[in-house]
Parts: structure tokens; sequence; C-alpha cells
């Protein structure tokens, strides 16, 4: 880590569609009640995409606010990386689509990672090495995912959960040898993988053997599974990397996590002992918006006078793969 180049955040922004549906809206789908949904997950209302709305218009307002914050232009951005699960297309990529229509020169790489709900903490690690190591400059970063184009609208025990978000940042080198990224891990386990699974619909070719089964491509979870792999895993691994960052957990100013769960965030908090105001839970309004999480959480907090920038972070994320990443990080004033 030492002898990587520092790394600035420079700008946070993120974007959440208009369109509210609360617990009782889903009443009319499947038998549920908002106090099952509420008590259970911490949810009372999602944001969901309409119409022609995509994760292309989400990722891209998001990028914008994340641009302006950071004082940088489209020509600055030397790399741009996507960590979207459900892109509206398979290609082109979220982010070449997202580096055209911001503007930003041609010559750029523009790429999609998959880690699912760890995707934001997946790519700042993957932009670190590259803004460490020197290859590029600034890093422009969307996650921004749209759920509910692969939720399955009948299965109770997922489409309560799921909503849509897009969040963005802008990282760089460090200008005054500081670095905002005091920690970072990232982790997968492929042999667990099928607690989440969405499988892809498409046959073969129609002169071999026909395969067993089409994927639906809509989401399957095992959702007592995932529950007790995040509440045993990730507390700890979150613990690890504040000790790896050189921090105490009293020192780090917020914990910011993935909303996946009222309860699993709480699992994190009482292992590091924080107290509520500590904590940023914004899952109540948007449920679980995947990689888009952290972000919307992050920036919104700050909106709401929950955080005050010039302060430090923990960020955790864990989901399909399945996957889990934490980072501390620095806030500093102005980048959202
Ligand atoms: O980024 C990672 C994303 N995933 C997660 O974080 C998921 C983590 N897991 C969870 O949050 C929980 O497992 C859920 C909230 C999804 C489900 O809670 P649960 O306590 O594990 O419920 P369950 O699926 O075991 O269902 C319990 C009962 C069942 O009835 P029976 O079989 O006991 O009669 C379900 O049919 O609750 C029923 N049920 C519902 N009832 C009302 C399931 N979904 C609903 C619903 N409304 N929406």
């Amino acid at each position: 880590m030492t002898n990587l180049r520092p790394m600035k955040i420079a700008g946070i922004g993120y974007c959440v569609p208009k369109t509210v549906i609360t617990n009782d809206d889903l009443k009319k789908l499947y038998e549920t009640s908002d106090e099952w949904i509420y008590t259970r997950t911490g949810i009372k209302e999602r944001r969901v995409v309409s119409g022609n709305e995509t994760a292309i218009d989400l990722g891209l307002e998001a990028a914008q606010k994340a641009l302006n914050k950071s004082g940088f232009e489209p020509k600055d951005i030397d790399c741009i990386i996507s960590a979207a699960s459900v892109p509206p297309q398979l290609y082109p990529t979220l982010s070449c689509t997202l580096q055209d229509k911001l503007g930003i020169p041609g010559q750029v790489p523009a790429f999609d990672l998959t880690a699912a709900c760890t995707g934001l903490i997946y790519a700042l690690q993957v932009a670190r090495g590259f803004i460490g190591a020197g290859i590029y400059k600034t890093i422009l970063i969307v996650a921004s995912d749209n759920n509910s184009k692969i939720t399955d609208w009948t299965d109770r025990g997922t489409s309560i959960l799921f909503g849509d978000g897009a969040g963005a940042m802008i990282v760089t080198e460090s200008d005054d040898g500081i670095d905002d990224v005091l920690s970072i891990n990232i982790s997968a386990d492929g042999s667990i993988g099928q607690m989440i699974q969405t499988n892809m619909p498409g046959q073969c070719c129609p002169l071999v053997e026909p395969a067993d089964e089409i994927g639906t491509g809509k989401i399957i979870m095992n959702g007592k599974d995932v529950y007790k792999f995040a509440v045993t895993t990730v507390p700890a691994y979150v613990e690890e990397c504040i000790s790896k960052s050189g921090m105490t957990s009293e020192e780090i100013d917020y914990l910011i996590p993935h909303q996946a769960n009222q309860r699993i965030i709480e699992a994190i908090q009482n292992r590091l002992k924080y107290s509520d105001d500590k904590v940023i839970s914004n899952i109540k309004y948007y449920g679980n918006t995947s990689a888009a999480s952290i972000p919307i959480a992050l920036v919104e907090g700050v909106e709401q006078g929950k955080i005050k920038l010039g302060s430090t972070a923990v960020l955790c994320g864990f989901g399909a793969g399945m996957t889990w990443g934490a980072a501390v990080v620095r806030l500093r004033e102005g980048i959202c």
C-alpha cells in the first residue's frame, strides 16, 4: 500500500428514480404486509425506473453531479469503470455509453466490472491500483443498478428488497500527498455463489443438444443463507479492515454500509459498538440498490446533515458472487 501513489476522492454524486413503490403497493402483487416487510428488513419503500428510464439515465446524472463537485471536466477523465450488475445492454457496456454521453474523450478506456452489491468497493480497489501505479490519473467510477428489471415480481421473498439507483465517484492522484483510502480489502467465495443467482436466458445452437434448463434472467436468492453469511462474515471483516488502516473503530467517524437489510446493518454496528448517529442507514426509503447503495447513503447523509465532511468513514459491501469488501476512507470537505 505504502509505495502506491496516494489517491484522493474528489467528488461523489447520486441519482434515484422518481417513482416510489411502497410496501402497501406490493400488496397488489401478492399477500404481504408493511409490518412483515418493515420488521424483517427495515424497508418501507423503494424507487424503481419506469417507462424508458434505465441505468444509463441514473448513471449519467450521478456522474455529472460527481464531476461538478470534483471540479474536473469530462476531458480530464482518463479511465471509466462502471460497477453495474444490471446494465440495460450487455454491450455497448454502460461505461462506454456513459463515455459518449458525458463527452469523455474517445480514446479513454471504459469497462464494466461485475461484483454485484460489492461493485463500488471493487471498483475503488481497481481504481486505486491504476492511480497508485501511475497508469491513470483521474478515474470516473459509476455504480448504477436497475434491480427492478431482473426482479421476479411474483416472488415476495426477493422483490420486497430491491430498488434502483446510481452513485458515482471521481478519484484522482492526490495533489497534497494525502491518501484518502486508508485501507481497502476485497474478497470472493464462488463456492457459495448459488446463494444469489441470476441465470441468463439463452439457448444452444439449434443444431446441438439443447440445455436442460434455460435461465429466467431473474434474481433467485436463498435469503436465509445470505443473511447468515452476511452477519457471520462481514462484521469481523470490517473490523479487520479498520485495524489495517492504523485507526481504531472509535477514531472512525461513520459506518456507511451496503443497505441490504437493517438487521444486517445493526449486526455490523453492534460489532463496532457504534451509536446510531455514527451509522448511516437509508434503507427505509430505497431498499437495496446494489452497488449504488453506499454512495447514495453517503451523499444523502451529507445532505441531511447526518455526515459532516472533513471526517473518516468505513464503507462495506457484500452480495452475489459471493463477494464482499470494506474500505476506510477520508471524506474531504466539498466532495458532495
Ligand atoms: O446484497 C445482498 C442481498 N440480500 C440480502 O441481504 C438478503 C438477506 N436475507 C433477508 O433479508 C431475509 O432472509 C428476507 C427478509 C429476504 C426473508 O426473511 P426470512 O426471515 O428469512 O423469511 P423466510 O424467507 O424464511 O420466510 C418466512 C415466512 C415464510 O412462510 P412460512 O413458510 O414460514 O409459512 C414465507 O413464505 O415468511 C413468508 N414470507 C412472507 N410473508 C409476508 C416470505 N416473504 C414474505 C412477504 N410477506 N414478503
